[in-house]
């Protein structure tokens, strides 16, 4: 069987910066520790004033196509997942497009475009997409474009925040792939829950306790989903566990439960039984709350464990370098955490091809979804050539008051002044709205 996957991606960050220790929390009379340890973040990425959701997703894949030497006829479907849309009816994939074409010389009147909706997962959805339309061989040879654009932004004051981002990824899935190949086995955990939603509305209505424990439940689900078709996991199984990341705190709980799980009737329980006792069972317990009581108990001693810590420090924070920096970016967050688990494994010169990875993506509203991945011969090479790293150092440091214009230029409600922090150079920019109240862009040499 052909091997599909991920054959080469490329990340795009806004062009600005929130610190969240420095900036953030001094404004917020908040300790600065509730940002970075408590949730684990550093900086928000944001968008300058001439960025947006189409700018960034333009920007990635012309990045990606000319490091790829492809043209337009090369690509016969261009995906985007977004949840920051702009427009019911025209898919941002069309003005993406239409960006790519005033700068090489074919079209792509004969691609496939669409725009993908469930919130964060719906990134990991337009894969999937892409992997089913070439294993059906309904793609000509030609290769999918997926681009995961948003600007993550919450109103002010609410408590999402400090969480906010602004970044896309886009991504070629294509036969006999350079970074990973994706697996057919896939579990789902997915329910009607209103915990995350933008109603007809640009910022989301979040009720953030409770999203939290949907993100839980919806991942839990979705790993018995899996092992249903692939059999049980376990934690040496797998070099790296990539997850949605609207935090690093919230990797931190869905990687103890998920540990907890893969352990349980294995060596490694049966390893850790003399220190902290083995798992509560359900039918050791009479009623439900003495059974919850008892495995938040074991939790809190198994996040304690050496084993544990080695097993997170090996697996699950390496997948988190990156979010650290850039805070959420809903549909391309996942797809950050893998490219920051590769980019830490090369920068350790570690031998990878061959390795698996898990990987649980995200969207509220809610559905988890988890599939296994293999690294390719190629992915030294294509982790390589990713300039993320530059980007992140070139970011405008934003002072709080600064901050609060950049948002209020990004509010479709407010009066929208075009004040840029940042130079464009080389890149697509937005310059304003045509008749149709259509967006316009130009690329800047
Ligand atoms: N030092 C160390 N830690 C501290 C601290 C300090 N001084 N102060 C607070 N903390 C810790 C808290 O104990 C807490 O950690 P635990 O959860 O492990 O206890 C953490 O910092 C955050 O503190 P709070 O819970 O008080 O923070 P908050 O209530 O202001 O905000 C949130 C948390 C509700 C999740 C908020 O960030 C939010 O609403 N976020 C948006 C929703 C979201 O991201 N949900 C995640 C699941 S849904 C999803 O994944 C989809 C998506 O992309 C949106």
């Amino acid at each position: 069987m052909t091997a599909v996957g991920i054959d080469a991606l490329e990340i795009w960050t806004g062009k600005l910066k929130l610190d969240l220790a420095e900036t953030f929390a001094p404004a917020k009379d908040d300790s600065p520790e509730k940002y970075t340890k408590g949730l684990g973040l550093e900086a928000s990425s944001f968008p300058d004033t001439y960025e947006d959701i189409v700018t960034m997703g333009a920007n990635a894949a012309k990045r990606l196509m000319d490091r790829k030497g492809l043209e337009p006829d090369d690509i016969g479907r261009i995906d985007v997942a977004t949840e920051s849309a702009f427009d019911n009816s025209k898919p941002v994939s069309t003005y993406i497009a239409g960006c790519l074409e005033d700068v090489y010389d074919g079209d792509f009147h004969h691609a496939n475009k669409g725009e993908r909706k469930f919130a964060c997962v719906a990134g990991t959805q337009s894969i999937d997409d892409a992997y089913n339309w070439i294993k059906a061989g309904r793609n000509r040879g030609r290769a999918a474009l997926v681009i995961a654009t948003d600007t993550a932004l919450y109103a002010r004051g609410d408590p999402g925040e400090a969480t906010q981002g602004a970044g896309a990824v886009a991504m070629l899935v294509t036969e006999n792939p350079n970074l990973v190949e994706l697996s057919t086995e896939q579990g789902y955990g997915s329910a009607d829950e209103t915990d995350f939603l933008k109603p007809n509305q640009q910022f989301p209505s979040v009720d953030g306790k409770r999203s939290v424990q949907v993100y839980l439940a919806r991942m839990r689900e979705a790993l018995e989903d899996f092992e249903s078709v692939a059999g049980r996991t376990h934690p040496d199984d797998f070099e790296y566990i990539p997850f949605h990341t609207p935090f690093p705190g919230m990797v931190r709980k869905a990687a103890l439960l998920g540990f907890r799980h893969m352990t349980r009737d294995t060596d490694v329980e049966d390893g850790l039984a003399d220190e902290i006792g083995r798992q509560p069972r359900r039918d050791e317990y009479e009623d439900w709350d003495a059974y919850e009581d008892a495995i938040r108990d074991y939790m809190d001693a198994l996040k304690e464990t050496e084993t544990y810590d080695a097993w997170y420090a090996e697996a699950i924070d390496p997948t988190l370098t990156l979010s650290r920096r850039v805070g959420n970016w809903y549909t391309g967050s996942v797809h950050v955490a893998r490219a920051s688990a590769l980019k830490t494994a090369a920068e350790m010169g570690r031998a990878l091809s061959g390795e698996r990875l898990l990987v649980g993506s995200y969207g509220s509203g809610a559905q988890a979804e988890i599939h296994s991945e293999t690294v390719a011969d190629g992915w030294r090479e294509e982790i390589d050539a990713l300039n993320i790293d530059e980007q992140l150092a070139r970011r405008y440091d934003l002072s709080f008051e600064e901050y609060g214009r950049v948002h209020d230029a990004h509010n479709h409600e407010k009066e929208r002044e075009l004040e840029e922090f940042t130079v464009p150079s080389g890149e697509f920019v937005f310059t304003g709205w045509g008749r149709m109240n259509e967006r316009k862009y130009e690329y800047v040499d």
